[in-house]
């Protein structure tokens, strides 16, 4: 199933990688980028498929903070995207509490931004 995913994130950064500058029609500039709603949909099959369940639940406290009161605390902006990204992969405690989240060096910082994007998506905020 992770396979799966990665493989469909790949391919679909593959086709961003490619996609730039093919089209001559100047009216047709729309970006060949992933939406903010794609990417948060691969990023919540990511958190799904991860361990954040154990504890992160989207609306309510468990061992870490909802999901939802992550979105709420920060805006949704690439700098918090990035932000969050680095806590995800390098884990660790005081923003919430005295509680550490376990490190995720695993993960690719792309794959983290992802899980960001629909963390931070979760308050219904528009990204900046
Ligand atoms: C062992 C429990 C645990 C697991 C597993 C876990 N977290 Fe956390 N997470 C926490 C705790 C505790 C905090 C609060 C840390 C703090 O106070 O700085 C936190 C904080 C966060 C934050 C907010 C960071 C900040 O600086 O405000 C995000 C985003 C987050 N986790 C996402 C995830 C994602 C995504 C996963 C899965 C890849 C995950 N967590 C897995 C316990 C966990």
């Amino acid at each position: 199933m992770m396979n799966k995913i990665l493989a469909t994130a790949l391919f679909f950064s593959l086709l961003v990688s490619c996609g730039g500058n093919k089209s001559t029609d100047q009216n047709q500039d729309e970006p060949t980028q992933l939406s903010t709603g794609q990417l948060a949909a691969i990023g919540k099959l990511l958190v799904d498929e991860s361990d954040c369940k154990t504890c992160h639940h989207p609306t309510n406290k468990i061992i870490g903070p909802a999901h939802k009161e992550v979105a709420e605390k920060y805006e949704f902006n690439d700098e918090n995207i990035k932000y969050l990204a680095k806590r995800i992969i390098e884990g660790g405690s005081g923003v919430w509490g005295e509680v550490p989240m376990n490190g995720h060096p695993d993960l690719k910082q792309e794959d983290a931004e992802k899980m960001a994007i629909y963390v931070l998506s979760l308050d219904g905020e528009e990204r900046k």
